[in-house]
């Protein structure tokens, strides 16, 4: 390698050290170059948080420390000159001492796999040293910008809260009706024995937060500060030279030089397009030790902002000018504080700068159309001198002529206050309310000729459409309005084949919003034209108060919940932690970073990388030819068995899907491989007939496996005698989306062909199968270890062993180690997920609502491969019928083959999207029959005990009880009624109330996937190794192992140890899945330990009072064997789909969820209010990990019907591929209100402890704010007169909500006929 230039000295600090940077590798696409495992890598965008770190850095522009969150992701190493860098490592740790943040989020049980608890650590760690006691606006803003399954799976996590200033805590607490009121241990309102408990953790035994104890700011630092370098810096990397000027002067003459380099600020928009789209920059010049970039001025017409300011800077600005300034003079500065609240996260607005925002001209910038119609001027400066360009509809355009010139810099933006009789609004609507791109966006800005309603000057600027000026010198009444309606719909001309999609919806925003805009505007004019009283002003007659609705954007609030459980029995020993809320095993290791996950394995020698090529390539020899590519590897050089002949490891001849695996690129770093994948070109020769879509498939008769059916009664017969319906519903796919991407560390040893593979897998044993066959060595020979994993939802059952095989293979060719971590993009593009499904149903039922017959036929999408397809069509079609008894029925199914990359297990396996459409069909009854559909569902329900479809018996009394304790606890009745009178007082925002009931089945449907082993070893000074064939996902297996472990050695948990799964203490496991992980393993577990006890009784009889280190010692003396296997056979399960019965689950899950929404009409947005779930656990094992599994599933659950949008090309190609493009909950999406209760006095005799496994089961409890959703629709229709049915299609986004309310404003729209284009995107389901 060629000596680079000698650089500058990079002087940073990480964690209060001086970092001596290898200057070498500075290249940007790398985090931090400390390799300390707490800042975790999962997107590299910036999107998901979950490399949050504080930068702490001199502000020049309010003269302080300023200290604030960024993701590391997309931190360049060099733009940390002077700045001092906290990692989660920096602020506490097990081995020392715990920070309060991170000892809070551990014991509020705020962690579930843990991967991106440190991010969240941080994030409210910045918080914090801002605001030792913050306000609710201040928490929610700081958690805002993580959209990680974890945090949002999990919100029970209060560690935020019990920080806040002031802790609300529950909204009915003191009404009598909250839970808490009835006291710690009040009995459950069913009258039952077991006593209630409502605490999870104990607050008062939290260390205080002591400010004082935080790192200083580093002195060597602050000196620099105060005394800055003026000189030219400079920083040669492998292939990047960074400049950072120390003056403008020298900013400008270096533009001059290098006219091609862009300057770089936050990088968030440089960052991603150089990752994604391949941009490469070889020299960067950074402008930010120059101060006249960061200066903020004020006149008396306006502030003049630097554009190296940071959004948050700005947001500062603005907020500050806004509480000082007359309300009149701040019209323009609201509307941008507006959306600077929601514009990205706040790690990505306290990097972003204003003038990067302004350049980069998003189509979907939030900030340049307000900029635009507030008159906003762009100050540039060059060597040459200075000049002023207007921002406006030429430069949003991104027209040439309104073009910065190459040498030109932007050093500050003027925005002019706004006057009296001037309006700015600005608008906008996104996939979920916060942290995410908008769809549209719009601002208007209307200026009237003082004293008068006559419009002097309308200017509207649209993002995400294109832009708009509207000239109409009219009176600002309902004429104005339609016409500004139709010119703007003339002139936002957005083809039916637009990028992004969703046209219809977007046409409607962009007459929606100035809708909101003309009612906003006469609320204010009227207000103004009383003032002044301005003769014609009849004309304006008030606004009745049903339309004003129209106007309030839905506010964030804090989620708010209590959750209750059944407390132990009183006679239960206190050592006994079984059926406690005790704290994740790794809770602290989460918090602190110290929990050590797959790629958090340092390097081993000689260790290579492996990147996947997902096409067919031409150019591999010169892709072998760059620096450090050492192999390529293709099927040619599998040893053994490539997979299976119709699922190939590695691709032969032919590609089924675009995403399939071709071949893979092994080099000595991840950057040299993936630059290597980047060289290589791709050609495909088209596959005919391509199939996407579940109708293609049906009608080319494309399936993967045969149909399943299931019948009873006579159901041709029954639909003779009553009223039908039939419809169709469409329910979306879903992204797995775990916060730790796949990942696989193979490391061959010298000997006997031996591998140990690292991997992150729910399924070490098909890891070690898969390789063995591949590598064609026998099983014995490959062992696979499992520490924990970042989250798997049935993603890491299958994939990890296709994945491990071929890094497998890479590593017998090389034979060095290989790594292979998938970027989240190739993950996503690769691994496929829940399967779309496609329901028709028909449906007989009498007027009183009482269902006669029902006949349901669902598709699924499989892809191109058979993966769990088959599996997955049997699961939906034996749980179609959930909590209903419909004596006439016939189900049936079939996995479609399309030409996608194969779908696979996802958490609830077919149920959350076969139910859906069973739920839809009970509501589409209940509209038929003019009843409310709680109505129809305790109709249909289960009564006493009965056979299901498949003939196995079952007593509903559970579910019966779930549904009346749902019921009460929700306060349904009376609520429904609030939901109607507000709808009567509401045009413009509608409320809906939902509450559905569910009958899920646990386990798989075959007694041999229910067999578990454990190992459990006493040492010789008492210790106790535990292992166990379950892995550790974050759902707290182990947590529950050890108390199982416990109670039965009757010695305190802190004895016991579990080091990680490994193939090689526990062999032929079944994956974890299916809910029943801890069921099964807690009964091989208890087993072992019931063997080891049954071994020392004789020595405990013989010394009674001894301890438990004296007992093994004489065990051992005496020669007594301190290991033992522990074997559970399984329950008995099985299905003879010849004759449509079995027995195939071991038992049900119970619960009930009811949820409230309010939906906006106009936007098609909405706020979820209310939760309340009940659920079945029976006797949990751990209510706090338990509760916590309910809660992220169901809000899980809640993003499948709700937010999560798979988004396919007409070629079959995967656009949503990152967490721009696909939106999983965020903080801010968790209802208001979320009280979870698990079900008192409930006992089952089956399981270990009388316990129920509860890993899917709330998933589809996430549909009742579905079905809330579209009771809110519904009302719209009724109201309007529209047919009260419409087409069932899950998620019920923002899109589907708008173009379901239809209106005024959606029959102005043009329609384009589907014959004349070719859409952006295909609907797969
Ligand atoms: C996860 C994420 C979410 C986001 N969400 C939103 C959102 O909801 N709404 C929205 O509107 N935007 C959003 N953005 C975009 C974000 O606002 C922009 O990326 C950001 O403002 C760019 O600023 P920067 O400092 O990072 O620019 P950089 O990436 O550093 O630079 C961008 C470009 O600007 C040029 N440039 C920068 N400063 C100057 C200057 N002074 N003179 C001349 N040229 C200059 C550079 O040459 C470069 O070409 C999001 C971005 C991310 C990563
Ligand atoms: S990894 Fe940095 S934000 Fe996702």
């Amino acid at each position: 390698m060629p000596c680079p230039p000698q650089s500058d000295q990079l002087v940073f600090f990480v964690n209060g050290r001086k970092v001596k940077c290898p200057l070498w590798h500075l290249f940007l696409d790398h985090p931090l170059p400390v390799r300390l495992t707490g800042t975790k890598y999962a997107c590299g965008r910036g999107g998901c948080g979950a490399c949050t770190v504080m930068v702490s850095k001199n502000d020049p522009v309010f003269k302080k420390i300023r200290h604030f969150s960024v993701t590391a992701c997309l931190v360049p190493i060099c733009s940390l000159y002077g700045a001092a860098v906290t990692t989660v490592e920096g602020i506490g740790s097990i081995k020392t001492r715990l920070h309060p943040v991170q000892e809070r989020i551990a014991k509020s049980h705020g962690t579930q796999c843990g991967f991106c608890t440190p991010g969240m650590v941080m994030s409210m760690y910045t918080l914090l040293r801002n605001h030792p006691q913050p306000s609710e606006e201040q928490l929610m803003e700081a958690l805002g910008g993580k959209s990680d399954t974890e945090k949002v799976h999990h919100p029970r996590g209060q560690m935020g809260t019990v920080f806040l200033a002031e802790s609300s805590g529950c909204q009915q607490k003191g009404t009598g009706k909250c839970c808490l009121d009835r006291g710690e241990n009040a009995s459950s309102p069913l009258g039952g024995k077991n006593d209630i408990c409502t605490k999870l953790f104990a607050k008062e035994e939290f260390q205080p937060l002591d400010p004082t104890q935080e790192l200083v700011f580093p002195p060597e630092l602050l000196r620099m500060a105060e005394n800055p370098e003026k000189r030219t810096l400079t920083f040669y990397g492998e292939r990047v030279t960074w400049i950072s000027p120390g003056t403008l002067k020298d900013l400008l003459e270096l533009k001059v030089k290098h006219p091609e380099a862009p300057l770089i600020l936050g990088n968030t928009s440089l960052g991603p397009a150089m990752k994604s789209e391949g941009r490469f920059h070889p020299i960067l010049l950074s402008p930010a030790r120059i101060s006249e970039l960061t200066r903020v001025t004020e006149t008396s017409e306006g502030l003049t902002i630097g554009a190296g300011c940071s959004l948050a800077q700005m947001k500062d600005v603005l907020a500050e000018r806004i509480s000082k300034l007359p309300e009149e003079k701040t019209q323009t500065y609201r509307a941008l504080l507006k959306h600077l609240k929601s514009l990205a996260g706040p790690q990505i607005r306290n990097m972003a700068s204003l003038g990067g925002h302004i350049i980069s001209r998003h189509s979907y910038s939030d900030l340049n159309p307000i900029l635009a119609v507030g008159s906003a001027t762009l100050n540039l400066t060059s060597a040459e001198g200075t000049r002023q360009i207007p921002l406006n509809e030429y430069f949003l355009a991104g027209l040439a002529s309104a073009d910065l010139k190459p040498e030109e810099i932007l050093e500050s933006v003027h925005i002019p206050h706004s006057r009296k009789w001037e309006f700015v609004s600005a608008f906008r609507q996104a996939q979920c309310q916060q942290n995410a791109l908008p769809h549209v966006n719009a601002s208007m800005r209307v200026l009237f000729k003082e004293g008068t309603d006559s419009v002097e000057h309308l200017s509207i600027a649209y993002g995400g459409v294109g832009a708009a000026t509207v000239s109409a010198h009219k009176r600002w009444d309902e004429l104005m309005l339609d016409e500004a309606c139709r010119l703007l719909l003339d002139e936002v001309s957005l083809p039916g084949s637009a990028p992004g999609g969703r046209v219809e919806f977007k046409r409607t925003l962009v007459v929606s919003f100035l809708f909101k805009f003309y009612l906003e505007v006469l609320q204010e004019l009227k207000k103004l034209v009383k003032l002044v009283s301005v003769p014609d002003s009849r004309r304006h007659p008030d606004i009745s108060d049903r339309f004003l609705s129209a106007l309030e954007d839905f506010p964030v609030a804090i989620p708010q919940g209590v959750q209750t459980y059944q407390s132990v029995d009183p006679h239960q020993p206190p050592r006994d932690p079984v059926g406690r809320p005790i704290m994740h095993l790794s809770g602290l290791k989460h918090a602190t970073g110290e929990a050590i996950f797959c790629d958090d394995i340092p390097v081993v020698d000689k260790e290579l990388f492996m990147v996947l090529v997902t096409s067919i390539n031409e150019k591999l020899s010169k892709a072998l030819k760059l620096p450090g590519v050492l192999d390529v590897v293709t099927a040619e050089d599998v040893p053994g068995t490539n997979g299976a002949e119709d699922d190939k490891l590695l691709a032969v001849d032919e590609v089924l899907c675009v995403g399939q695996v071709i071949c893979a690129v092994v080099a000595e770093t991840d950057v040299q491989a993936k630059r290597a994948v980047e060289m290589i070109k791709i050609t495909y020769e088209d596959l005919e007939p391509a199939i996407f879509t579940i109708q293609d498939a049906v009608k080319h008769n494309s399936f993967l496996c045969p149909e399943k059916k299931l019948e009873q009664g006579n159901i041709e017969e029954a639909f003779e005698k009553v009223d039908q319906i039939v419809e169709e519903v469409h329910v979306g796919g879903q992204e797995h989306f775990y916060m730790e991407t796949q990942r696989v560390l193979v490391i061959p040893k010298t000997e006997d062909k031996e591998l140990d593979i690292f991997v992150s897998t729910q399924d070490p044993a098909h890891v070690q199968k898969t390789v063995s066959s591949t590598l064609n060595i026998p099983i014995n020979r490959i062992t696979c270890h499992v520490k924990r994993v970042g989250g798997g939802f049935g993603g890491k059952v299958g994939r990890p062993a296709a994945l491990g095989a071929i890094a497998a293979v890479g590593a017998i060719k090389t034979g060095r180690p290989i790594r292979l971590v998938l970027d989240r993009e190739d993950d996503m593009l690769i691994t496929g997920g829940r399967h779309p499904l496609f329901g028709k149903y028909k449906v007989g039922f009498m007027n009183s609502g009482r269902i006669k017959a029902l006949d349901i036929e669902c598709y699924i999408n499989g892809g191109c491969t058979l993966d769990d397809s088959e599996l997955v069509t049997e699961f939906l079609i034996l749980k179609l019928e959930n909590a209903y008894k419909i004596r006439n029925l016939r189900f049936r199914g079939r996995a479609c083959m399309t030409n996608l990359p194969s779908n696979t297990a996802f958490r609830g396996f077919g149920f959350p999207q076969g139910t859906l459409v069973t739920e839809s069909c009970i509501t589409a009854v209940a509209a038929k029959c003019g009843l409310l559909p709680e109505k129809i569902r305790e109709k249909n329900m289960y009564k006493t005990v009965d056979k299901t479809i498949y003939k196995q018996a079952f007593s509903p009394e559970t579910l019966i009880r779930c549904w009346n304790e749902c019921l009460d606890k929700s306060s349904f009745h009376s609520r429904r009624i609030q939901v109607e009178e507000f709808n009567k007082k509401n045009y413009w925002k509608k409320k809906g109330i939902s509450i559905i009931p569910m009958k899920f089945s646990v386990g798989f449907a075959a007694t041999s996937y229910h067999q578990a082993a454990a190992l459990v070893h006493i040492y010789t000074d008492g210790s106790v190794l535990v292992t166990h064939g379950g892995n550790e996902l974050g759902q707290g297996i182990h947590t529950k192992m050890l108390q199982v472990a416990s109670r039965e050695l009757k010695i305190p948990m802190s004895y016991m140890h579990i080091c990680e799964t490994s193939t090689a203490t526990v062999p032929n496991t079944i994956a974890t899945a299916a809910s029943i992980g801890a069921d099964v393993n807690g009964r091989a577990v208890q087993n072992a330990c019931q063997i080891l006890l049954k071994r020392l009784e004789p020595i405990i009889k013989k010394n009674p009072e001894g301890t438990w280190e004296d007992w093994i010692e004489a065990a051992f003396e005496q020669r007594i064997s301190l290991s033992a296997t522990g074997y559970f056979r399984g329950y008995k399960a099985f299905m003879d789909w010849d004759r449509g019965e079995g027995d195939p689950f071991p038992y049900y899950v119970y619960g009930a969820a009811c949820s409230e929404v309010e939906i906006d009409c106009l936007t098609g947005a909405h706020k979820k209010i209310r939760t309340d779930i009940v659920m079945d656990a029976c006797c949990s094992l751990n209510p706090a990990i338990d509760i916590g599994q309910i809660e992220g599933s169901f809000i899980q659950g809640m993003g499948l019907y709700t937010t999560e949008e798979l988004k396919y090309s007409p070629e079959g190609v995967l656009y949503s591929r990152s967490p721009d493009e696909y939106k999983i909950p965020t903080i801010t999406d968790v209802p208001e209100e979320f009280n979870v209760s698990l079900l008192p006095s409930s006992q089952t005799p089956l399981t270990i402890y009388s316990s129920k496994g509860l890993g899917e089961s709330g998933m589809f409890l996430g549909s009742s704010v579905f079905f809330a959703i579209a009771d809110a629709v519904a009302a719209v229709r009724t109201e309007r007169d529209i047919a009260e049915n419409f087409i069932v299609q899950s998620p019920a986004t923002p899109e589907w909500v708008r173009m379901a309310c239809a209106d005024r404003f959606t029959d102005m729209i043009p329609r384009d006929d589907p014959k004349t284009f070719k859409p952006w995107s295909i609907p797969i389901a």
